[in-house]
């Protein structure tokens, strides 16, 4: 799908449909919309879309009035879904070219950016591996926006909503097709496509590195470990500061020797999707160049059973020197993030976010609908927050207090790889706080958020992206 920007005026804009937002409490008499709205059909309430064909006095061969809600709440983030279910709605229609009006109050960059994005991450559907030729798609994208400096702003939301696909579509590949090696891959390619360092550590160097957690959770696949880095430098840094992006790449979680319980277990293909939200960001970051150096790390293995698979009750040492009881070979992402979390502060990282699927216990906490945030640090954990507001990718800070420590408790090693039964997202962020140690870090667990069991409005059943836009904006806003 391709995005435009025009200044032309409405009524002259060629389109197969044209979306025009209405608002709850502004009548819309345009179009020849006048008898709708007041025998109640066009509200203007959240999701109500009303299509005319032929509409009055405009160029285009429909207009789509969409309920865009009261004014007084309407933000990017509302004008973002509004533009992903339209476009569904209309494709859904066969329509191939649409065009969104925007309203003169809701036209800054930021409601330009988030109309783009919202256009591109609904046309998105994980349908590659579906072989029928009904498939339906846009042609293009309008935005009729007669502003300077739209363009601009619908090129940066192209960016990130591109770079949210991607991320979308490494993750849609099941785990027969997204190997770690193939994850490696699919770096190195957009890494050379883009222009960014790209480097694959392979299992010997890991063990050279003394990287005893990650190889622990790799060594009963056959599908050999990689940790993959890639680095954006700018041309004129703002400062000494390096951010690392760590994100887990399990390609697939059997749960290993603990292993779980084969209903639903194929969703399991997307517990590397914060691995590949480091991807995605890095995509963007390479187009949208931020001052500040950012380097991701993205390890990867596939958690199988198997007769050289790990056992609990097995200790191994992380690259700290720290030990582990591997008490749940289920409790993976945190072995593995612990070995990449400590490298990238040996390579000079000064400020982290990691992103991992990392528990279930955070689905039950917060549901599907707020990833949730754990920091060390207070100006890192704020920084986070103010850009995750700004991306409307909601994050709630949940607590990490020092005697959580207690709980991680081993009688054989440093530490246990789980903490029972209680707290038990608040256990695994505790754990690898241990491995941070005094670097500012934030961690994200998007166990609920990631993926997306029922299609919304706006946007398809599968994965979300989530958070690329809050990491890139995180990097932007240094
Ligand atoms: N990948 C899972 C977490 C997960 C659960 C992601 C549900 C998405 C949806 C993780 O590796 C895991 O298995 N965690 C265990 C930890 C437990 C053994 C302490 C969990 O959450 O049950
Ligand atoms: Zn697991
Ligand atoms: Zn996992």
């Amino acid at each position: 799908m391709q995005i435009t920007v025009t200044t032309q005026p409405l009524e002259n804009v060629p389109a197969g449909a044209l979306i025009v937002p209405v608002f709850e409490g502004k009548s819309e008499t345009r179009f020849g919309a006048a008898k709708l709205t007041e025998a109640g059909e066009v509200s203007g309430k959240p999701g109500e879309f009303t299509l005319l064909h032929h509409p009055d006095a405009v160029k285009a061969d429909r207009v789509l009035l969409a309920g865009a809600g009261k004014p007084e709440k309407f933000e990017p983030a509302e004008l973002r879904k509004l533009a992903g279910a339209a476009v569904r709605h209309l494709k859904s229609k066969s329509v191939k070219t649409i065009a969104l009006a925007f309203d003169s109050e809701f036209a800054g960059e930021e409601f330009v950016a988030a109309a783009a994005e919202g256009a591109l991450l609904g046309d998105y559907e994980p349908d590659r591996y579906k072989t029928g030729n009904d498939k339906k798609t846009v042609d293009s994208f309008a935005l009729v926006a007669g502003r300077d400096g739209a363009a601009q702003s619908a090129e940066r939301g192209r960016i990130l909503a591109e770079a949210q696909n991607f991320a979308r579509g490494l993750v849609t590949e099941p785990a027969n097709r997204m190997t770690p090696a193939n994850m490696a891959d699919a770096a190195r390619a957009m890494a050379s496509e883009y222009g960014l360092n790209c480097e694959v550590l392979d299992r010997e160097q890991m063990a050279q590195l003394g990287m005893g957690a990650l190889l622990g959770v790799a060594q009963g696949s056959a599908e050999p470990p990689v940790l993959i880095v890639i680095r954006y430098r700018p041309a004129q840094p703002a400062s000494d500061a390096h951010l690392g992006l760590v994100g887990k790449g399990v390609t697939f979680d059997t749960g290993g020797i603990s292993i779980k319980p084969s209903e639903g277990m194929e969703k399991m293909k997307y517990d590397m999707a914060g691995g590949a939200a480091m991807i995605g960001a890095m995509r963007a970051l390479a187009q949208l160049k931020p001052a500040i150096a950012v380097t991701a790390y993205i390890p990867c293995v596939e958690n199988m059973p198997g007769s050289r698979a790990q056992r609990p009750g097995d200790i191994v040492a992380a690259m700290s020197g720290k030990t582990i009881e591997v008490i749940n070979t289920d409790a993976e992402g945190r072995l593995i993030l612990a070995d990449a979390l400590v490298y990238a502060r040996r390579q000079g990282c000064t400020h982290l976010v990691d992103a991992a699927t990392l528990t279930g216990a955070i689905v039950v906490a917060l549901g599907h609908l707020q990833v949730g945030l754990f920091s060390n640090n207070d100006e890192m954990r704020d920084r986070v927050l103010a850009a995750s507001k700004s991306e409307g990718e909601r994050m709630w800070p949940m607590p990490l207090d020092d005697d959580y420590k207690e709980y991680l408790k081993s009688a054989f090693a440093d530490l246990s790889n789980v903490g029972g039964r209680w707290g038990g997202a608040i256990t695994a962020a505790y754990f690898l706080k241990e491995f941070a140690e005094e670097t500012p870090w934030v961690h994200l667990d998007i166990a609920g958020t990631a993926w997306l069991d029922e299609g919304k409005p706006y946007l398809a059943k599968g994965p979300t992206g989530l958070p690329v836009r809050t990491l890139v904006r995180v990097a932007m806003n240094w």
